[in-house]
Protein backbone atom coordinates (compact mmCIF):
# COMPACT_ATOMS: atom_id res chain seq x y z
CA UNK A 1 0.00 0.00 0.00
CA UNK A 2 1.59 3.31 -1.00
CA UNK A 3 1.14 6.55 0.92
CA UNK A 4 -0.64 8.13 -2.01
CA UNK A 5 -4.16 8.94 -1.87
CA UNK A 6 -6.99 6.21 -1.79
CA UNK A 7 -10.19 6.80 -3.51
CA UNK A 8 -12.71 3.45 -3.33
CA UNK A 9 -16.29 3.99 -4.30
CA UNK A 10 -19.59 1.92 -4.44
CA UNK A 11 -21.91 1.44 -7.24
CA UNK A 12 -25.10 4.05 -6.54
CA UNK A 13 -28.00 2.24 -5.77
CA UNK A 14 -31.38 2.44 -7.19
CA UNK A 15 -33.96 4.24 -4.89
CA UNK A 16 -36.69 1.55 -5.82
CA UNK A 17 -37.14 -0.51 -2.75
CA UNK A 18 -35.27 -0.78 0.63
CA UNK A 19 -31.66 -1.76 0.76
CA UNK A 20 -31.18 -5.72 0.85
CA UNK A 21 -27.59 -7.56 1.57
CA UNK A 22 -26.35 -7.61 -2.23
CA UNK A 23 -26.15 -3.58 -1.51
CA UNK A 24 -25.38 -4.01 2.20
CA UNK A 25 -21.74 -6.56 1.14
CA UNK A 26 -20.69 -4.30 -1.36
CA UNK A 27 -21.02 -0.78 0.97
CA UNK A 28 -19.36 -3.24 4.00
CA UNK A 29 -16.41 -4.15 1.36
CA UNK A 30 -15.92 -0.61 0.62
CA UNK A 31 -15.64 0.48 3.87
CA UNK A 32 -13.15 -2.26 5.19
CA UNK A 33 -11.21 -1.70 1.94
CA UNK A 34 -11.23 2.39 3.25
CA UNK A 35 -10.75 1.71 7.05
CA UNK A 36 -7.44 -0.86 5.84
CA UNK A 37 -5.98 1.84 3.91
CA UNK A 38 -6.79 4.67 6.63
CA UNK A 39 -5.41 2.29 9.14
CA UNK A 40 -2.20 2.52 7.49
CA UNK A 41 -1.89 6.33 7.14
CA UNK A 42 -3.49 6.88 3.78
CA UNK A 43 -6.08 9.61 3.05
CA UNK A 44 -8.82 7.91 1.65
CA UNK A 45 -12.11 9.23 -0.07
CA UNK A 46 -15.05 6.52 0.14
CA UNK A 47 -18.18 7.76 -2.10
CA UNK A 48 -21.35 5.90 -2.16
CA UNK A 49 -24.86 7.39 -2.85
CA UNK A 50 -28.01 6.97 -4.74
CA UNK A 51 -28.84 6.51 -8.26
CA UNK A 52 -32.23 8.26 -8.47
CA UNK A 53 -33.34 8.89 -11.97
CA UNK A 54 -34.58 6.95 -14.68
CA UNK A 55 -37.31 4.32 -15.45
CA UNK A 56 -36.99 2.11 -12.56
CA UNK A 57 -37.32 5.07 -9.82
CA UNK A 58 -39.63 6.51 -12.18
CA UNK A 59 -41.52 3.52 -12.35
CA UNK A 60 -41.24 2.25 -8.46
CA UNK A 61 -42.68 5.91 -7.68
CA UNK A 62 -45.54 5.23 -10.05
CA UNK A 63 -46.33 2.54 -8.56
CA UNK A 64 -46.95 4.39 -4.62
CA UNK A 65 -48.47 7.13 -6.43
CA UNK A 66 -46.14 9.41 -6.14
CA UNK A 67 -43.94 12.10 -7.18
CA UNK A 68 -40.68 10.42 -8.30
CA UNK A 69 -38.54 13.12 -6.22
CA UNK A 70 -40.64 12.77 -3.17
CA UNK A 71 -40.20 8.53 -3.27
CA UNK A 72 -36.60 9.47 -3.41
CA UNK A 73 -36.65 11.84 -0.29
CA UNK A 74 -38.50 8.92 1.35
CA UNK A 75 -36.68 6.02 0.42
CA UNK A 76 -33.07 7.74 0.69
CA UNK A 77 -33.30 8.00 4.86
CA UNK A 78 -33.55 3.86 4.84
CA UNK A 79 -30.38 3.85 2.94
CA UNK A 80 -28.16 6.37 5.35
CA UNK A 81 -29.80 4.69 8.67
CA UNK A 82 -28.51 1.51 7.40
CA UNK A 83 -25.34 2.93 6.80
CA UNK A 84 -25.10 4.30 9.70
CA UNK A 85 -26.53 0.57 11.40
CA UNK A 86 -23.55 -0.80 9.44
CA UNK A 87 -21.16 1.27 10.91
CA UNK A 88 -20.03 2.32 7.28
CA UNK A 89 -17.77 5.47 7.40
CA UNK A 90 -18.07 6.67 4.21
CA UNK A 91 -16.78 10.45 3.16
CA UNK A 92 -19.37 11.50 0.74
CA UNK A 93 -22.76 10.66 -0.35
CA UNK A 94 -24.04 11.87 -4.09
CA UNK A 95 -27.60 11.15 -4.91
CA UNK A 96 -27.97 12.01 -8.57
CA UNK A 97 -30.64 14.81 -8.06
CA UNK A 98 -28.71 16.87 -6.08
CA UNK A 99 -27.89 20.13 -7.91
CA UNK A 100 -24.07 19.39 -7.57
CA UNK A 101 -24.43 16.03 -9.70
CA UNK A 102 -26.69 17.78 -12.39
CA UNK A 103 -25.04 20.50 -13.23
CA UNK A 104 -21.98 18.51 -13.82
CA UNK A 105 -23.85 15.93 -15.86
CA UNK A 106 -24.91 19.11 -18.13
CA UNK A 107 -21.46 20.23 -18.25
CA UNK A 108 -20.40 16.96 -19.48
CA UNK A 109 -22.76 16.58 -22.42
CA UNK A 110 -22.32 19.95 -23.66
CA UNK A 111 -18.71 19.74 -23.69
CA UNK A 112 -19.05 16.13 -25.37
CA UNK A 113 -21.59 17.44 -27.90
CA UNK A 114 -19.21 20.58 -28.56
CA UNK A 115 -16.70 18.38 -29.62
CA UNK A 116 -18.39 16.42 -31.97
CA UNK A 117 -18.69 13.08 -30.15
CA UNK A 118 -22.44 12.93 -29.66
CA UNK A 119 -25.25 13.34 -32.49
CA UNK A 120 -28.53 12.70 -33.29
CA UNK A 121 -29.86 9.99 -35.14
CA UNK A 122 -33.62 8.41 -36.28
CA UNK A 123 -33.36 5.17 -34.94
CA UNK A 124 -35.25 1.89 -35.24
CA UNK A 125 -34.52 -1.29 -32.79
CA UNK A 126 -35.67 -3.68 -30.14
CA UNK A 127 -35.30 -1.85 -27.15
CA UNK A 128 -35.74 -3.55 -23.74
CA UNK A 129 -37.65 -2.12 -21.18
CA UNK A 130 -36.29 -3.50 -18.33
CA UNK A 131 -32.97 -3.28 -18.90
CA UNK A 132 -34.35 0.71 -20.11
CA UNK A 133 -31.81 0.31 -23.29
CA UNK A 134 -31.63 -0.76 -27.10
CA UNK A 135 -30.19 -4.23 -27.67
CA UNK A 136 -28.57 -6.08 -30.55
CA UNK A 137 -30.63 -8.46 -32.76
CA UNK A 138 -27.88 -11.23 -31.02
CA UNK A 139 -28.75 -9.90 -27.67
CA UNK A 140 -32.82 -10.24 -28.49
CA UNK A 141 -32.28 -13.64 -30.12
CA UNK A 142 -30.35 -14.83 -26.72
CA UNK A 143 -34.30 -14.92 -25.00
CA UNK A 144 -32.43 -13.31 -21.79
CA UNK A 145 -34.28 -9.88 -22.16
CA UNK A 146 -38.06 -9.31 -20.96
CA UNK A 147 -40.19 -6.75 -22.35
CA UNK A 148 -38.87 -6.79 -25.75
CA UNK A 149 -40.38 -3.51 -27.91
CA UNK A 150 -39.57 -2.67 -31.28
CA UNK A 151 -39.03 1.42 -31.00
CA UNK A 152 -38.48 3.90 -33.83
CA UNK A 153 -37.73 7.55 -32.53
CA UNK A 154 -34.79 10.43 -32.95
CA UNK A 155 -32.40 10.10 -30.50
CA UNK A 156 -29.10 11.34 -29.48
CA UNK A 157 -26.06 9.29 -29.26
CA UNK A 158 -22.58 8.95 -27.69
CA UNK A 159 -19.95 8.18 -30.51
CA UNK A 160 -18.41 5.04 -28.37
CA UNK A 161 -17.46 3.04 -31.38
CA UNK A 162 -14.76 6.19 -31.93
CA UNK A 163 -13.34 4.68 -28.42
CA UNK A 164 -13.29 1.15 -29.28
CA UNK A 165 -9.83 0.08 -30.25
CA UNK A 166 -8.10 2.84 -27.73
CA UNK A 167 -10.29 0.90 -24.83
CA UNK A 168 -9.06 -2.11 -25.67
CA UNK A 169 -5.57 -0.91 -26.03
CA UNK A 170 -6.17 0.18 -22.47
CA UNK A 171 -7.41 -2.92 -21.27
CA UNK A 172 -4.21 -4.48 -22.28
CA UNK A 173 -1.45 -2.65 -21.42
CA UNK A 174 -3.37 -2.49 -18.07
CA UNK A 175 -4.11 -5.89 -17.16
CA UNK A 176 -4.98 -4.41 -13.44
CA UNK A 177 -7.66 -2.50 -14.95
CA UNK A 178 -10.52 -5.12 -14.85
CA UNK A 179 -10.64 -7.65 -12.02
CA UNK A 180 -11.13 -10.35 -11.76
CA UNK A 181 -9.49 -11.80 -15.34
CA UNK A 182 -12.01 -14.13 -16.28
CA UNK A 183 -14.31 -10.32 -16.28
CA UNK A 184 -11.59 -8.59 -18.39
CA UNK A 185 -11.56 -11.61 -20.67
CA UNK A 186 -15.47 -11.35 -20.83
CA UNK A 187 -14.96 -7.46 -21.68
CA UNK A 188 -12.48 -8.35 -24.30
CA UNK A 189 -14.44 -10.75 -25.84
CA UNK A 190 -17.42 -8.60 -25.87
CA UNK A 191 -15.06 -6.26 -27.71
CA UNK A 192 -14.29 -8.58 -30.29
CA UNK A 193 -17.48 -7.43 -32.25
CA UNK A 194 -17.94 -3.72 -33.39
CA UNK A 195 -19.04 -1.55 -30.87
CA UNK A 196 -22.56 0.17 -31.10
CA UNK A 197 -22.80 3.94 -30.19
CA UNK A 198 -24.73 4.66 -26.55
CA UNK A 199 -28.45 6.48 -27.00
CA UNK A 200 -27.81 8.82 -24.03
CA UNK A 201 -31.54 10.59 -24.57
CA UNK A 202 -34.78 9.65 -23.84
CA UNK A 203 -37.80 11.16 -25.59
CA UNK A 204 -39.59 12.84 -22.37
CA UNK A 205 -42.53 11.81 -24.44
CA UNK A 206 -41.70 8.12 -23.33
CA UNK A 207 -39.77 9.03 -19.96
CA UNK A 208 -39.39 12.36 -18.39
CA UNK A 209 -37.72 11.79 -14.87
CA UNK A 210 -33.87 12.69 -15.61
CA UNK A 211 -31.52 15.11 -16.16
CA UNK A 212 -32.76 17.72 -18.90
CA UNK A 213 -30.00 17.43 -22.33
CA UNK A 214 -28.67 21.00 -21.99
CA UNK A 215 -29.01 20.77 -26.03
CA UNK A 216 -32.42 19.73 -26.32
CA UNK A 217 -35.24 20.31 -23.77
CA UNK A 218 -37.38 17.58 -25.45
CA UNK A 219 -35.20 14.84 -23.96
CA UNK A 220 -33.57 13.55 -20.36
CA UNK A 221 -30.27 11.74 -20.14
CA UNK A 222 -29.63 8.50 -20.33
CA UNK A 223 -30.22 6.63 -16.77
CA UNK A 224 -26.78 5.23 -16.85
CA UNK A 225 -24.69 8.55 -18.72
CA UNK A 226 -25.78 10.47 -15.60
CA UNK A 227 -25.03 7.65 -12.82
CA UNK A 228 -21.89 6.77 -13.75
CA UNK A 229 -20.82 10.29 -13.52
CA UNK A 230 -21.20 10.30 -9.99
CA UNK A 231 -18.08 8.95 -9.72
CA UNK A 232 -16.09 12.40 -10.50
CA UNK A 233 -18.80 14.90 -10.04
CA UNK A 234 -18.67 14.15 -5.92
CA UNK A 235 -14.95 14.64 -6.12
CA UNK A 236 -15.14 18.23 -7.78
CA UNK A 237 -14.70 17.69 -11.70
CA UNK A 238 -15.66 21.02 -13.45
CA UNK A 239 -16.38 22.44 -9.91
CA UNK A 240 -13.30 22.24 -7.92
CA UNK A 241 -10.16 21.55 -9.18
CA UNK A 242 -8.39 20.73 -6.40
CA UNK A 243 -9.90 18.03 -5.07
CA UNK A 244 -10.30 16.18 -7.99
CA UNK A 245 -6.48 16.00 -8.61
CA UNK A 246 -6.49 15.36 -5.01
CA UNK A 247 -8.60 11.64 -5.56
CA UNK A 248 -8.66 11.32 -9.26
CA UNK A 249 -8.19 8.77 -10.59
CA UNK A 250 -9.95 6.43 -8.45
CA UNK A 251 -8.14 3.49 -7.41
CA UNK A 252 -10.68 1.01 -7.12
CA UNK A 253 -14.75 0.97 -8.40
CA UNK A 254 -16.55 -1.38 -7.20
CA UNK A 255 -18.96 -3.07 -8.27
CA UNK A 256 -21.55 -6.43 -8.68
CA UNK A 257 -20.64 -8.67 -12.50
CA UNK A 258 -24.46 -7.65 -13.32
CA UNK A 259 -22.82 -3.97 -13.95
CA UNK A 260 -19.74 -5.11 -15.80
CA UNK A 261 -20.37 -3.82 -19.21
CA UNK A 262 -21.74 -0.35 -18.16
CA UNK A 263 -18.20 -0.05 -16.13
CA UNK A 264 -15.72 -1.13 -18.17
CA UNK A 265 -16.71 -0.43 -21.64
CA UNK A 266 -19.72 2.84 -21.19
CA UNK A 267 -17.57 4.55 -18.67
CA UNK A 268 -14.02 4.57 -19.50
CA UNK A 269 -14.72 5.52 -23.38
CA UNK A 270 -17.17 8.63 -21.43
CA UNK A 271 -13.76 9.51 -19.69
CA UNK A 272 -11.86 9.35 -23.08
CA UNK A 273 -14.63 11.53 -25.08
CA UNK A 274 -14.14 14.18 -21.85
CA UNK A 275 -10.57 13.60 -21.57
CA UNK A 276 -10.05 12.39 -18.18
CA UNK A 277 -8.15 9.71 -17.04
CA UNK A 278 -9.62 5.98 -16.49
CA UNK A 279 -9.83 4.26 -13.00
CA UNK A 280 -6.95 1.92 -11.61
CA UNK A 281 -9.41 -0.86 -11.12
CA UNK A 282 -12.81 -1.77 -11.84
CA UNK A 283 -13.13 -5.09 -9.66
CA UNK A 284 -16.64 -6.98 -10.24
CA UNK A 285 -17.78 -9.34 -6.76
CA UNK A 286 -19.90 -12.35 -7.36
CA UNK A 287 -23.70 -12.45 -6.64
CA UNK A 288 -25.21 -13.51 -2.91
CA UNK A 289 -27.13 -16.66 -3.74
CA UNK A 290 -29.77 -17.85 -1.14
CA UNK A 291 -28.35 -21.21 -0.66
CA UNK A 292 -28.31 -22.18 -3.95
CA UNK A 293 -30.44 -20.02 -5.75
CA UNK A 294 -30.87 -16.22 -7.06
CA UNK A 295 -32.20 -13.98 -4.14
CA UNK A 296 -35.22 -12.24 -5.89
CA UNK A 297 -37.76 -10.20 -4.42
CA UNK A 298 -40.65 -13.05 -6.58
CA UNK A 299 -38.96 -16.05 -4.23
CA UNK A 300 -39.43 -14.08 -1.00
CA UNK A 301 -36.26 -15.29 -0.21
CA UNK A 302 -34.52 -11.55 0.05
CA UNK A 303 -32.35 -11.75 3.16
CA UNK A 304 -33.03 -8.02 4.94
CA UNK A 305 -29.48 -6.76 6.42
CA UNK A 306 -30.89 -4.74 9.46
CA UNK A 307 -33.03 -8.14 10.74
CA UNK A 308 -29.74 -9.88 11.03
CA UNK A 309 -27.89 -7.24 12.93
CA UNK A 310 -30.96 -6.97 15.07
CA UNK A 311 -30.58 -10.85 15.43
CA UNK A 312 -26.57 -11.43 15.81
CA UNK A 313 -24.74 -7.69 15.89
CA UNK A 314 -23.24 -5.78 13.26
CA UNK A 315 -19.96 -6.90 13.75
CA UNK A 316 -20.67 -10.75 13.01
CA UNK A 317 -22.72 -9.89 10.10
CA UNK A 318 -20.00 -7.76 8.69
CA UNK A 319 -17.39 -10.76 9.62
CA UNK A 320 -19.73 -13.04 7.87
CA UNK A 321 -20.02 -11.36 5.06
CA UNK A 322 -16.34 -10.69 4.45
CA UNK A 323 -14.67 -13.81 5.58
CA UNK A 324 -17.08 -16.13 3.68
CA UNK A 325 -16.80 -14.39 -0.03
CA UNK A 326 -14.02 -15.15 -1.91
CA UNK A 327 -14.00 -11.64 -3.99
CA UNK A 328 -14.69 -12.10 -7.71
CA UNK A 329 -17.23 -15.78 -7.39
CA UNK A 330 -20.29 -16.31 -6.11
CA UNK A 331 -21.15 -16.87 -2.53
CA UNK A 332 -24.14 -18.87 -0.62
CA UNK A 333 -25.79 -16.83 2.38
CA UNK A 334 -26.97 -19.54 4.88
CA UNK A 335 -28.09 -19.08 8.25
CA UNK A 336 -25.83 -21.95 9.19
CA UNK A 337 -23.10 -21.11 7.44
CA UNK A 338 -23.63 -18.15 9.51
CA UNK A 339 -23.64 -19.48 12.60
CA UNK A 340 -21.08 -22.15 11.77
CA UNK A 341 -18.46 -19.12 11.11
CA UNK A 342 -19.72 -17.53 14.32
CA UNK A 343 -19.07 -19.90 16.50
CA UNK A 344 -15.69 -21.59 14.93
CA UNK A 345 -13.74 -18.54 14.13
CA UNK A 346 -14.76 -15.94 16.89
CA UNK A 347 -16.43 -17.27 19.80
CA UNK A 348 -13.94 -20.73 19.62
CA UNK A 349 -10.99 -18.76 18.46
CA UNK A 350 -10.52 -15.22 19.15
CA UNK A 351 -13.44 -15.02 21.84
CA UNK A 352 -11.74 -18.17 23.71
CA UNK A 353 -8.06 -16.40 24.01
CA UNK A 354 -9.78 -13.66 25.03
CA UNK A 355 -11.01 -15.19 27.63
CA UNK A 356 -8.08 -17.37 28.61
CA UNK A 357 -5.83 -14.15 28.69
CA UNK A 358 -7.72 -12.17 30.85
CA UNK A 359 -8.82 -14.80 33.37
CA UNK A 360 -5.80 -16.51 33.68
CA UNK A 361 -3.88 -13.00 33.94
CA UNK A 362 -6.89 -12.23 36.30
CA UNK A 363 -5.80 -15.13 38.22
CA UNK A 364 -2.03 -15.41 38.74
CA UNK A 365 -1.20 -11.84 38.52
CA UNK A 366 -3.58 -9.59 39.71
CA UNK A 367 -5.16 -8.76 36.76
CA UNK A 368 -2.21 -6.66 35.38
CA UNK A 369 -0.70 -7.55 32.06
CA UNK A 370 2.82 -8.60 33.33
CA UNK A 371 6.10 -8.18 32.15
CA UNK A 372 7.62 -10.24 29.49
CA UNK A 373 10.99 -11.66 29.94
CA UNK A 374 13.61 -13.89 28.27
CA UNK A 375 11.40 -15.48 24.79
CA UNK A 376 11.84 -19.05 23.62
CA UNK A 377 11.71 -20.32 20.28
CA UNK A 378 7.81 -21.11 20.83
CA UNK A 379 7.17 -17.43 22.10
CA UNK A 380 9.58 -16.04 18.91
CA UNK A 381 7.61 -18.74 16.66
CA UNK A 382 4.22 -16.03 17.63
CA UNK A 383 5.99 -12.86 17.45
CA UNK A 384 7.48 -13.41 13.88
CA UNK A 385 4.28 -14.27 13.01
CA UNK A 386 2.54 -11.62 14.09
CA UNK A 387 5.01 -8.79 12.99
CA UNK A 388 4.59 -10.27 9.78
CA UNK A 389 0.88 -10.25 9.78
CA UNK A 390 1.27 -6.54 8.71
CA UNK A 391 3.03 -7.26 5.69
CA UNK A 392 0.29 -10.40 4.26
CA UNK A 393 -2.57 -8.23 5.32
CA UNK A 394 -1.78 -5.41 3.37
CA UNK A 395 -0.70 -7.94 0.31
CA UNK A 396 -3.73 -9.20 0.26
CA UNK A 397 -6.17 -5.95 0.41
CA UNK A 398 -3.84 -4.16 -1.99
CA UNK A 399 -5.28 -7.55 -4.37
CA UNK A 400 -8.52 -6.86 -2.50
CA UNK A 401 -8.71 -10.28 -1.30
CA UNK A 402 -10.53 -9.82 2.28
CA UNK A 403 -11.24 -13.10 2.75
CA UNK A 404 -7.35 -14.06 2.52
CA UNK A 405 -6.74 -11.22 5.37
CA UNK A 406 -9.02 -12.17 7.37
CA UNK A 407 -7.61 -15.85 7.38
CA UNK A 408 -4.21 -14.55 8.13
CA UNK A 409 -5.39 -13.18 10.88
CA UNK A 410 -7.63 -16.10 12.10
CA UNK A 411 -4.28 -18.24 11.29
CA UNK A 412 -2.31 -16.03 13.97
CA UNK A 413 -5.22 -16.19 16.92
CA UNK A 414 -5.58 -20.14 16.41
CA UNK A 415 -1.63 -20.99 16.56
CA UNK A 416 -1.99 -18.53 19.69
CA UNK A 417 -4.47 -20.84 21.41
CA UNK A 418 -2.31 -24.19 20.22
CA UNK A 419 0.17 -22.02 21.90
CA UNK A 420 -1.47 -21.74 25.40
CA UNK A 421 -2.55 -25.49 25.45
CA UNK A 422 1.37 -26.13 24.89
CA UNK A 423 2.77 -23.95 27.40
CA UNK A 424 0.37 -24.12 29.30
CA UNK A 425 0.70 -21.12 31.25
CA UNK A 426 -1.62 -22.23 34.27
CA UNK A 427 0.64 -25.36 34.90
CA UNK A 428 4.06 -22.85 34.61
CA UNK A 429 2.11 -20.46 37.02
CA UNK A 430 2.90 -23.29 39.87
CA UNK A 431 6.63 -22.79 39.29
CA UNK A 432 7.86 -20.34 37.23
CA UNK A 433 5.75 -16.92 37.65
CA UNK A 434 8.17 -15.36 35.16
CA UNK A 435 8.17 -17.71 32.54
CA UNK A 436 4.19 -17.92 32.96
CA UNK A 437 4.25 -14.06 32.94
CA UNK A 438 6.21 -14.43 29.28
CA UNK A 439 3.53 -16.46 28.00
CA UNK A 440 0.52 -14.45 28.67
CA UNK A 441 2.06 -11.41 27.72
CA UNK A 442 3.04 -13.37 24.40
CA UNK A 443 -0.59 -14.81 23.89
CA UNK A 444 -2.26 -11.44 25.07
CA UNK A 445 -0.19 -9.21 22.71
CA UNK A 446 -0.81 -11.66 19.95
CA UNK A 447 -4.59 -11.03 20.70
CA UNK A 448 -4.00 -7.27 20.13
CA UNK A 449 -2.22 -7.39 17.59
CA UNK A 450 -4.88 -9.16 15.99
CA UNK A 451 -7.60 -7.34 16.78
CA UNK A 452 -5.62 -4.24 15.23
CA UNK A 453 -5.55 -5.75 11.95
CA UNK A 454 -9.24 -7.00 12.12
CA UNK A 455 -11.00 -3.54 13.44
CA UNK A 456 -11.50 -2.52 9.60
CA UNK A 457 -14.09 -5.79 9.55
CA UNK A 458 -15.51 -5.61 13.13
CA UNK A 459 -14.77 -1.86 14.64
CA UNK A 460 -16.99 -2.29 17.24
CA UNK A 461 -16.03 -4.99 18.72
CA UNK A 462 -12.26 -5.53 17.74
CA UNK A 463 -12.36 -1.46 19.55
CA UNK A 464 -13.30 -3.00 22.78
CA UNK A 465 -11.03 -6.19 22.85
CA UNK A 466 -8.03 -3.34 22.46
CA UNK A 467 -10.13 -0.88 24.83
CA UNK A 468 -10.13 -3.62 27.33
CA UNK A 469 -6.49 -4.60 26.94
CA UNK A 470 -5.80 -0.85 27.22
CA UNK A 471 -4.73 -0.56 24.09
CA UNK A 472 -7.49 1.20 22.24
CA UNK A 473 -5.31 3.04 19.49
CA UNK A 474 -2.04 0.71 19.51
CA UNK A 475 -1.48 -0.13 16.41
CA UNK A 476 1.08 -3.32 14.43
CA UNK A 477 4.04 -2.80 16.11
CA UNK A 478 4.60 -5.45 18.49
CA UNK A 479 5.15 -4.55 22.18
CA UNK A 480 2.62 -1.64 22.35
CA UNK A 481 0.77 -4.07 25.18
CA UNK A 482 2.12 -2.17 28.35
CA UNK A 483 3.00 -4.45 31.28
CA UNK A 484 0.81 -3.03 34.22
CA UNK A 485 -2.12 -2.83 32.28
CA UNK A 486 -5.04 -3.60 34.67
CA UNK A 487 -7.65 -5.82 32.68
CA UNK A 488 -11.22 -6.27 34.12
CA UNK A 489 -12.89 -9.52 34.46
CA UNK A 490 -13.08 -11.70 31.33
CA UNK A 491 -16.54 -10.78 29.41
CA UNK A 492 -18.06 -12.92 26.83
CA UNK A 493 -17.32 -11.06 23.57
CA UNK A 494 -18.23 -13.65 21.54
CA UNK A 495 -20.61 -15.90 22.64
CA UNK A 496 -21.93 -18.99 21.20
CA UNK A 497 -25.03 -19.00 18.76
CA UNK A 498 -27.60 -21.63 19.04
CA UNK A 499 -28.55 -23.29 15.20
CA UNK A 500 -32.11 -22.10 15.07
CA UNK A 501 -34.34 -24.97 15.09
CA UNK A 502 -32.07 -26.51 17.46
N1 LIG B 1 -27.86 2.04 -10.06
C1 LIG B 1 -27.07 1.00 -10.65
C2 LIG B 1 -25.60 1.25 -10.42
C3 LIG B 1 -25.09 2.55 -10.94
S1 LIG B 1 -23.40 2.78 -10.57
C4 LIG B 1 -22.96 4.16 -11.41
C5 LIG B 1 -27.47 -0.34 -10.04
N2 LIG B 1 -28.08 -0.30 -8.86
S2 LIG B 1 -28.67 -1.56 -8.06
O1 LIG B 1 -29.22 -1.02 -6.86
O2 LIG B 1 -29.55 -2.29 -8.90
O3 LIG B 1 -27.49 -2.54 -7.78
C6 LIG B 1 -26.38 -2.11 -7.13
C7 LIG B 1 -25.40 -3.22 -6.85
O4 LIG B 1 -25.97 -4.23 -6.03
C8 LIG B 1 -24.89 -3.92 -8.10
O5 LIG B 1 -23.49 -3.88 -8.05
C9 LIG B 1 -25.37 -5.33 -7.96
O6 LIG B 1 -24.44 -6.23 -8.46
C10 LIG B 1 -25.47 -5.45 -6.46
N3 LIG B 1 -26.32 -6.56 -6.10
C11 LIG B 1 -27.65 -6.69 -6.27
N4 LIG B 1 -28.01 -7.93 -5.83
C12 LIG B 1 -26.91 -8.61 -5.40
C13 LIG B 1 -26.68 -9.85 -4.75
N5 LIG B 1 -27.62 -10.73 -4.56
N6 LIG B 1 -25.41 -10.12 -4.34
C14 LIG B 1 -24.40 -9.20 -4.45
N7 LIG B 1 -24.60 -8.04 -5.03
C15 LIG B 1 -25.78 -7.81 -5.71
O7 LIG B 1 -27.20 -1.36 -10.63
Amino acid sequence: MSAKNFYVTTPIYYVNDKPHIGHAYTTILADVIARFHRSNNQPVFFLTGLDEHGQKVQQAAEKRGMDPQAHCDDLAPRFLQLWERLEIRYDDFIRTTEDRHQTIVQKVLQDVYDKGDIYTDEYEGWYSVSEERFITEKEKDSGEFRDVKRIKEKNYFFKMSKYQQQLIDHINANPGFIQPEHRKNEILGFLREPLNDLCISRPKARMSWGIDLPFDADYVTYVWFDALLNYVSAPGYGSDENKFQTWWPANVHLIGKDILTTHCVYWPTMLMAMGVELPTTVFAHGWWLMGESKMSKSLGNVVSPLDLIEEYGVDAVRYYLMSEMVLGQDASFTIESFIKRFNSDLANDFGNLLNRVCGLIGKYFEAKVPQPGEHTAEDRAIIDQAVALETEVTRHIDKLQIHSAIFAILDLVGKTNRYMEHEAPWKVAKEDLTRAGTILYVATESLRVAAHHLSPVMPARCGKVRGILGAADSGAAWGELKPGTELPAPEALFPRLEMPGV
